[in-house]
């Protein structure tokens, strides 16, 4: 076994190590969808929908800890999502405020290091302000949540590629240099795994432009739960799952 795939958690799956340990992925990253028709089911607004996402949230973080994933990456917002209903938009962007300021003091608790990708320069300043300062604070820890607001995954490579031009023009890089490694490297945030699975809710099975650039070799899982219901046998039924999966990336079996 490669000492790197050690480290990763990626071991081989056979009758042996799953006897000892259930294999969990290190990176967990989960597309919350479903909030607003589980508010219209209830006959409520889609706005109480996102309030108890965030109470899932914070139940599927507990259960990270308890399985041992050390990043959980959530895709909060989308670059898309800018189009939805003023009042909705500005409802989200109080509720990730809120969220940041009532949960700073947990999350530095229990030392989780908090950060964000997307376009931090579209959010409204005291918020990107509360992030920057919630990323300072937690930034030595070891565990970490990571949100995606005004995410986009070709907005992520866009970035990425208008930074690696900008290094071109000005001389510190040439063509031949830039590879996958490069390009890597001018992502949002470089130092993280790619996500070993990825969980949808709600019964939709597309990506909706989620980390595109590092889901190459990613699981996948999809649910009908909707992500207010997502439930802790959910959650453990999506872990068996990705622990019987045969990861060749490419290689034989
Ligand atoms: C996901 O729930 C959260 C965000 C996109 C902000 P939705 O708001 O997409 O809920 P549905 O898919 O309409 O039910
Ligand atoms: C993806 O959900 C974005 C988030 C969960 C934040 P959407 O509800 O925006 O995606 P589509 O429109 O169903 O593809
Ligand atoms: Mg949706």
């Amino acid at each position: 076994m490669a000492k790197e795939d050690d480290i990763r958690g990626n071991v081989p799956v056979n009758a042996e190590n799953l006897a000892v340990r259930p294999v969990a992925p290190v990176h967990l990253a989960v597309i919350m969808d479903g909030n607003g028709r589980w508010a219209i089911a209830r006959g409520r607004k889609r706005l109480a929908g996102h309030r108890a996402g965030v109470d899932a949230l914070e139940r599927v973080l507990e259960w990270c800890k308890d399985a041992g994933v050390k990043v959980l990456t959530v895709y909060a917002f989308s670059t898309e999502n800018w189009k939805r209903p003023k009042d909705e938009v500005s409802g989200l962007m109080k509720l990730f405020s809120t969220f940041i300021r009532m949960k700073s003091r947990k999350l530095v608790h229990e030392r989780i290091r908090f950060r964000v990708i997307g376009r931090i320069d579209d959010l409204p300043p005291e918020l990107a302000a509360d992030i920057a300062k919630l990323e300072k604070e937690t930034a030595s820890f070891e565990r970490q949540l990571v949100l995606a607001v005004s995410y986009g995954g070709r907005a992520e490579i866009a970035d990425a590629a208008r930074r690696i031009a900008a290094d071109a023009a000005a001389g510190k890089i040439r063509p031949d240099d830039v590879d996958e490694a490069l390009v890597g490297s001018r992502l949002y945030a470089p130092d993280l795994p790619d996500p070993d699975l990825i969980i949808r809710t709600s019964g939709e099975q597309r990506i909706s432009n989620f980390l595109l650039w590092e889901c190459a070799y990613s699981e996948f899982y999809f649910t009908d739960a909707l992500w207010p219901d997502f439930s802790r046998e959910d959650f453990d039924a999506a872990l068996a799952s990705y622990a019987t999966r045969d990861r060749r990336r490419g290689g034989h079996a």
